[in-house]
C-alpha cells in the first residue's frame, strides 16, 4: 500500500501545475532511489514550476509546431519579401472591389466596370493565394498584415478608376521584380521561376490592358454616349461570363440568361 502512494506520488509530483513534465533523467534517478523517494520528488517539484529557472521542464508540454521549417534554401528575404507581395496583391484585391461596388451603385450604373473590376478583384484573390501556397510548399511562414484601403472611394468616372488601375498593376509589376531580384540574389532559381514564368507575363498583359483603357477613356471626355458604348464593350468583349453582373442579377432572378 506504501509503495502504490509512493508511485503515484512520484508520477504526480513529475507534472508542474501547467503539465509540464520533467526532463526524463530525473525520473530514473527517482525510481532508482526508493527510500529517498518523496524527498528528492518534493525537490524536483520545488525546483522546475513555473517561473523558476530550471532545466528540468521543457519549455512547452508538446513539440508542436515542430519550430524545424523544412525549409531548402529558401532564404528569409525571399520569404519576407513574398509576404509583401501578398500583402501588394491584397491591396489590389481591395481597390478592385472598391471600384466594382462603385460603379455598381444605382446613380452610377456602369454594368461594364463594375464587371470588369469584379472580374479583376477575384483575379487578385486567386494571385494573392498563390503566394500563399508558394511559401508554405517552401516550408516558410505566411504572415499577414494591414491591407491598404483606397483614402477616396468616391472613383467619379471610369477615366478616374482606370487611372488608378493603371497605377495599381504598374506598383504590383515593380513589387514583383523586386521579388526577383532577392530570389536571383540568394540563388533562388525556384522562387525566380515561380515569379517570371507565373506572374510577369500576364502582369505586361494588364499593364498594357489597363494603358489601353486609359488611352481610350481620355478621347472620351464627358460624352455620356460615348461611355455607354465604352461600358457596354467592356461587358461584352473583356469580362467572363461568370463575372458579368447582369447574366448573375438575371439568373439570381431566375430568368433565363
Ligand atoms: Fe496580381
Amino acid at each position: 500500500m506504501l509503495k502504490r502512494f509512493c508511485y503515484r506520488q512520484i508520477f504526480s509530483d513529475l507534472l508542474c501545475p501547467r503539465g509540464q513534465i520533467l526532463s526524463k533523467r530525473k525520473p530514473f534517478k527517482l525510481q532508482l532511489q526508493k527510500r529517498n523517494v518523496l524527498a528528492l520528488s518534493s525537490r524536483s517539484y520545488a525546483s522546475s514550476c513555473p517561473g523558476e529557472k530550471s532545466d528540468r521542464c521543457i519549455e512547452k508540454p508538446m513539440k508542436w509546431p515542430s519550430g524545424r521549417p523544412a525549409k531548402f534554401k529558401f532564404h528569409e528575404e525571399t520569404e519576407a519579401i513574398l509576404n509583401a507581395q501578398i500583402n501588394a496583391e491584397l491591396k489590389a484585391f481591395y481597390y478592385y472591389l472598391s471600384m466594382a461596388a462603385y460603379f455598381g451603385r444605382a446613380d452610377v450604373a456602369l454594368p461594364g466596370c463594375e464587371s470588369f473590376f469584379m472580374q479583376m478583384h477575384h483575379e487578385e484573390h486567386e494571385h494573392a493565394l498563390r503566394f500563399v501556397n508558394y511559401v508554405k510548399m517552401r516550408g516558410g511562414c505566411v504572415n499577414l498584415c494591414n491591407v491598404e484601403h483606397p483614402a477616396d472611394q468616391d472613383w467619379k468616372c471610369p477615366l478616374n478608376a482606370f487611372k488608378t488601375a493603371l497605377e495599381l498593376e504598374i506598383e504590383v509589376s515593380e513589387k514583383l521584380v523586386a521579388v526577383n531580384t532577392v530570389a536571383e540574389k540568394h540563388g533562388d532559381l525556384n522562387a525566380s521561376d515561380f515569379i517570371v514564368t507565373g506572374f510577369m507575363e500576364d502582369q505586361m498583359k494588364s499593364v498594357n490592358e489597363m494603358g489601353r483603357f486609359v488611352a481610350v477613356l481620355s478621347g472620351i471626355g464627358d460624352q455620356a454616349l460615348a461611355r455607354f458604348i465604352f461600358d457596354k464593350d467592356l461587358l461584352e468583349n473583356h469580362v467572363l461570363s461568370k463575372f458579368n453582373v447582369l447574366r448573375t442579377k438575371s439568373n439570381s432572378n431566375g430568368r433565363d440568361a
